[in-house]
């Protein structure tokens, strides 16, 4: 059964049950006020028969009614009447004298158009004595008495008042009050199940086309959530949730891309050497090399692209490592600025053998420790200080090493004036496979994984590592470690 259904029915059932109840309550009133059912119909139906009379009423009904019967002459007699109806004016009442079929006398408050025509038959049992006439507009209630004057034309007296007609619709229009209640009853439950079914059922519909467009693997839309309510919230994780799978859905094919781009990277950076190493042991085979120096200069070159294959196969190797997390780090709490001074001595020989000036700046003597794997941290080093020394296009060659140990981190910036690179691709250079110049010309450049590396083994010290370059003037290089708490502190 669905929810439309299932609220219409509740609403009905409820409508029904309070309808009923307040029949039955206001049945169970009139019999605990009445006595029992007979006298509930009657209730309604007797009309005025239960109104009691004043007093001028009923004492000149009880008059007319004993005359009628001991000497009913005596009630045609008009200064007698006229005695009566002064009697009765206090009470806005009148008194009516009928014989055979005319009226015979009528209080002036009684003279109204079709008035004999109103009155009720004669019935001389006279078991209905009070009732309600109308006529031309007007309501009346009565007590009468028939009887037979001495000649035996039948007669009858009334004492009659005449009452407020909107008492008399009200009741008479009551039924049709009661249904158009009950009419209004059923309007309201059709338009309060209308509302909340649409307040309901409607987004419950929304959020079920949404669910089948991202189960058809359409992710591209906004669910709108409609309020703050139970439904707004589940519109609102679903949102949530097909953000989150369009996310890993683009992460996923970012990743395959990556891949693809990786093994065309390695089969491109592989086949290269590999090939011109074909053509120089062809060269050798053919007697193309046909001197000895030639041949010497070939097996030079054959030697030097096998090297280069080694070092990259090395390189992918350590990469994949680092990349799978499968490198085990020994980390231990090291101080940074000796560790730098050390590293610095040692290569300074030999990087002042290749005409390099190297510069070391450091802000304060006191130990900055980190916690790091010496080893790896010196790889990191070595890629960058690699890469410097290889774009260098300058004649005077300069390093610039500075240390600032901050509050909550270490940085080590290492500057050299080369070449520099596009500030544009400066985050690019540390994406594996990334050179600055496309052609991959491996005399002028490697892989592109040197930086690929220092990165990876930065991230796995929680730390991070960004570039920034003035094209032409040369690289900027920062290294950021967390900072470990003094010794004792
Ligand atoms: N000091 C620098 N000056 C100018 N460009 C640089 C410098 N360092 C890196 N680059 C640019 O960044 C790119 C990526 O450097 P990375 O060290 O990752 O790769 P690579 O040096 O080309 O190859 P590999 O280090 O694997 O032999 C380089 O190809 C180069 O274009
Ligand atoms: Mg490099």
């Amino acid at each position: 059964m669905s929810i439309r259904i299932r609220l219409l029915l509740s609403y009905t059932a409820m409508l029904v049950t309070t309808i009923l109840l307040f029949i039955a309550a206001i049945f169970l009133i009139a019999i605990a006020l009445t006595g029992d059912i007979q006298h509930v119909r009657e209730l309604y139906t007797s009309r005025y028969a239960v109104m009691p009379l004043t007093e001028p009423e009923e004492t000149v009904s009880v008059e007319t009614k004993f005359l009628s019967k001991s000497s009913p002459e005596q009630l045609l007699d008009q200064q007698f009447l006229q005695e009566l109806e002064q009697r009765l004016e206090p009470v806005k009442a009148g008194i009516l004298v009928r014989k055979g079929t005319e009226i015979y006398y009528a209080s002036p408050v009684l003279q109204v158009a079709g008035m004999n025509a109103a009155l009720p038959p004669y019935e001389m049992a006279n078991l209905h004595v009070r009732d309600i006439l109308e006529t031309d507009g007007h309501f009346f209630t009565y007590v009468k008495f028939d009887f037979a004057y001495t000649d035996k034309t039948e007669g009858g007296v009334y004492v009659m008042k005449e009452v407020s007609p909107y008492a008399e619709l009200a009741r008479s229009l009551l039924p049709v009050l009661i249904l158009f209640l009950l009419l209004m009853l059923a309007l309201m439950n059709g338009l309060l199940n209308f509302l909340v079914s649409r307040s309901i059922v409607l987004p419950i519909d929304r959020l079920k086309t949404a669910a089948e467009r991202i189960r058809d693997g359409e992710l591209d839309f906004r669910i709108e959530s409609s309020g703050q309510d139970e439904i707004g919230q589940l519109s609102q994780t679903f949102e949530d949730m097909r953000r989150k799978l369009k996310e890993s859905v683009e992460l996923q094919l970012q990743y395959e891309e990556n891949r693809k781009e990786l093994i065309s990277n390695i089969s491109h950076d592989l086949r290269t050497p590999i090939t011109s190493i074909l053509g120089y042991v062809e060269g050798i085979r053919d007697g193309v090399a046909d001197t000895p120096e030639k041949r010497e200069k070939y097996l030079d070159t054959i030697a030097r692209k096998a090297k280069g294959m080694d070092r990259l196969i090395d390189e992918l190797f350590l990469f994949s490592r680092l990349d799978l997390g499968k490198l085990p780090f020994t980390f231990e709490r090291i101080d940074l600025t000796a560790f730098l001074d050390d590293y610095l001595s040692e290569r300074k020989f030999d990087l002042e053998e290749q005409g390099v000036t190297v510069l070391y700046e450091k802000a304060e003597a006191s130990p900055a420790f980190v916690l790091a794997d010496r080893e790896k941290l010196r790889r990191v080093l070595a890629n960058i200080l690699d890469n410097s020394l290889k774009y260098m296009d300058k004649q005077e060659r300069r390093i610039l090493f500075r240390l600032r140990p901050e509050e909550k981190q270490v940085t080590i910036e290492i500057s050299d004036n080369g070449p520099g690179i596009d500030p544009d691709v400066a985050p690019h250079i540390f994406d594996r496979f990334y050179r600055a110049e496309k052609s991959r010309n491996t005399e002028t450049g490697g892989s592109g994984l040197g930086l690929a590396i220092a990165k990876q083994i930065v991230d796995e010290h929680r730390g991070s590592i960004a570039a920034s370059s003035v094209p032409g003037e040369g690289l900027t290089i920062v290294i950021t470690l967390p900072r470990e708490k003094e010794e004792g502190v």
